[in-house]
């Protein structure tokens, strides 16, 4: 990264964290984004000038919060997706969200982010997914890539795993935090700090040695490259055919290819 570059990566991850210690770190819970990869993610979207994000897997609403503030603050929009498979709990979600302007569906992020990439073609798109998960979300993610999407992260790429080797082929080391903030301001550290706190205070199941949300910046080429990749662990669901299905308006049908695959490969 190019040194201007890191310096404004770095103003914004202060601006970020200053945002997330506002009361959002020490209300993380087990299972939601992580403070600092929020922070992280929200600062990739300043540097991108992302005017839009779409967000997928929102359950209790950690994630969507922290987004739905900053978009609110900053003149941006959230697009929030979930199954809503438990009413109760989607219902309570809804309550707290419900004093900022989020555009709440509930649906399948196989079609959702399909006709959502179409609606939003003249916007600034970041995208951010935490269910689904692994292969599914990356092939649904680059199926969704025109050339109004600046950056595409995921959660939960775990240390040794293919997904994650994915990301960092495009991206390298800098789609996570701790190689493209090496340098960072007294509000990341505070942040930092805060959220050893409160993992260690919650018996956090997932380490902090290594962040796992993975962000990664396109550019015509590595969006290019992403959009026509072909592996063996998309199964059925290859981007292409996705992005086809799509472009056909046959929504349901995508949702069916992935569960197809699922189960006549295991992918
Ligand atoms: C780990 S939780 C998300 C946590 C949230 N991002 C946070 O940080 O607070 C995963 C969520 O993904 C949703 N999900 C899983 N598969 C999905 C799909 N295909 N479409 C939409 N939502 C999905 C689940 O309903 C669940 O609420």
């Amino acid at each position: 990264m190019a040194k201007q570059d890191m310096g404004a990566l770095q103003d914004a991850a202060e601006v970020a964290a200053a945002l997330v210690l506002e009361g959002y770190a020490d209300q993380w819970v087990e299972g939601a984004i992580f403070p600092r990869e929020m922070a992280f993610f929200l600062a990739r979207c300043m540097t991108e000038d992302v005017s839009v994000v779409v967000e997928s897997g929102r359950q209790d609403g950690y994630s969507t919060e922290i987004l739905g503030e900053w978009a609110s603050r900053n003149g941006r929009r959230l697009v929030s997706i979930d199954l809503e498979q438990d009413s109760a709990r989607a219902a309570a979600c809804r309550q707290r969200l419900a004093h900022l302007p989020i555009e709440l569906v509930k649906g399948s992020a196989y079609e959702e982010f399909g006709r959502w990439s179409d609606r939003l073609r003249g916007e600034r798109v970041g995208f951010l997914v935490d269910g689904p998960k692994g292969w599914p979300a990356i092939s649904m993610m680059a199926a969704g890539l025109g050339d109004n999407v600046r950056l595409m992260a995921i959660h939960n790429l775990t240390i040794g795993g293919s997904e994650r080797a994915f990301f960092e082929q495009f991206g390298g080391a800098e789609v996570f935090y701790e190689a493209a903030l090496a340098e960072s301001g007294p509000r990341w550290h505070e942040l930092c700090e805060r959220e050893i706190d409160i993992a260690i205070r919650a018996g956090a199941a997932r380490s902090l040695e290594a962040s796992s949300l993975g962000v990664l910046v396109l550019d015509p080429e590595r969006r290019r490259r992403v959009r026509g990749a072909l592996r063996g662990e998309f199964g059925l669901h290859q981007p292409r055919v996705v992005r086809a299905l799509w472009w056909l308006g046959a929504y349901r049908a995508t949702t069916k290819l992935y569960g197809l695959s699922y189960r006549l490969l295991g992918r």
